[in-house]
């Protein structure tokens, strides 16, 4: 560490989270009890989507898995059904296969240390972090980018956030001021404040309960933390399909396990080259994912019979679907939008 922040004591201001915490906490379902099954899931969900998007997924998930045996129970095509809509789908992928780890390597017991949960797939640093000190007590700092923004302005400290080391480094910063007591509570209060305050852009520093220890807020230098010197690297990627049906029928096939959109499902990619005549119509679609710029074309095509959409699906290999069974699969996001405003006959409601 660049000062002799070491030998000072910090305590007091995480000892201040963990009191705002207790009167200020936000009410959410999975702070009711104290589950590690329920906080794992959650984390997992809250990676890559914000608490008002993620809640009402979260339900649902809870009330169709209750616990680990029942998500272990489940087909893996119906977990990715109660993702959809979501996102990142290899985050369901992996909850099913921890839930399977579980159940054969742990006895059916939810891991209870921090190093345990550490092997389920798909549990990084940060979820370990967050299930071992919400539900087990162990004063383990949740370091994610909400913690590397505030514990950079609290200390006012430029360390580059995107290098490689800041992990470390900010799990060091963060230490000095974790207590022993409530790692659970004090975890959360970063979550809650780097969410509702601390946020990146205007924070709403009147509010925030450790103002007068924070040395950005208190030197009028907030706006210059964090630091991030490298962006994420964002390529563009176009993508052509063809949505090939015969009435109220069409054809997709499931994604492999490697590059994008692992396991769910999507049209077919190529057509002869004669069926280019029978574009009805062609849609393009943009789509933003964290490392991509998306472009894609979806050309609809309307076969003249049944028999020529079932030689087209056997000869390579997509399964034909009826409109309203279409809504029992996982679509990427963009696929499903089309789907949902192609014009097109009525199809079923989607289940949510
Ligand atoms: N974001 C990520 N994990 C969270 C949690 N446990 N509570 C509130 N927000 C969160």
């Amino acid at each position: 560490m660049k000062t002799n922040k070491q030998n000072a004591d910090f305590l007091h201001i995480g000892k201040k989270l963990i009191k705002w915490y207790d009167t200020n906490a936000r009410e959410l379902p999975w702070r009711e009890n104290q589950h590690p099954y329920n906080i794992w899931i959650c984390e997992i969900l809250l990676q890559q989507t914000q608490v008002k998007q993620g809640l009402g997924h979260y339900l649902r998930f809870i009330e169709r898995f209750p616990n680990v045996e029942e998500l272990h129970k489940a087909s893996e095509d119906e977990v990715l059904l109660y993702w959809k809509g979501l996102g990142y789908y290899s985050r369901a992928i992996n909850l099913h296969k921890a839930a399977h780890q579980i159940i054969e390597e742990f006895e059916g017991k939810f891991p209870t240390h921090y190093q345990d949960i550490l092997k389920l797939k798909g549990v990084g640093k940060y979820t370990a972090a967050a299930v071992a000190s919400i539900c087990f007590d162990e004063k383990i700092p949740a370091i994610d980018g909400n913690f590397y923004r505030a514990l950079s302005r609290i200390f006012a400290d430029d360390f580059d956030m995107s290098s490689s080391k800041a992990f470390q480094y900010f799990t060091d910063l963060a230490l000095l001021i974790m207590p022993e007591d409530k790692p659970g509570d004090f975890n959360q209060a970063i979550m809650d404040i780097g969410s509702e305050i601390c946020k990146p852009k205007n924070p709403l520093c009147g509010e925030c309960p450790v103002n007068n220890d924070c040395i950005a807020y208190q030197t009028g230098r907030i706006s210059e933390f964090p630091v991030k010197t490298k962006k994420t690297k964002v390529t563009d990627l176009s993508l052509k399909y063809y949505f090939i049906k015969f009435q109220n029928q069409f054809l997709i096939k499931q994604r492999g396990n490697d590059f994008i959109w692992k396991k769910l499902y999507e049209f077919p990619m190529s057509v002869p080259e004669s069926w280019e005549e029978l574009i009805i119509n062609s849609k393009i679609i943009n789509h933003k994912l964290t490392h991509k710029n998306m472009t894609i074309e979806i050309n609809t095509i309307e076969l003249e019979s049944k028999k020529a959409l079932e030689r087209f699906a056997s000869e390579n290999d997509f399964i034909i679907v009826d409109e309203k069974l279409a809504d029992e699969k996982s679509f990427p996001k963009p696929l499903e939008t089309f789907y949902k405003k192609r014009d097109i006959a009525e199809i079923g409601k989607l289940p949510f």
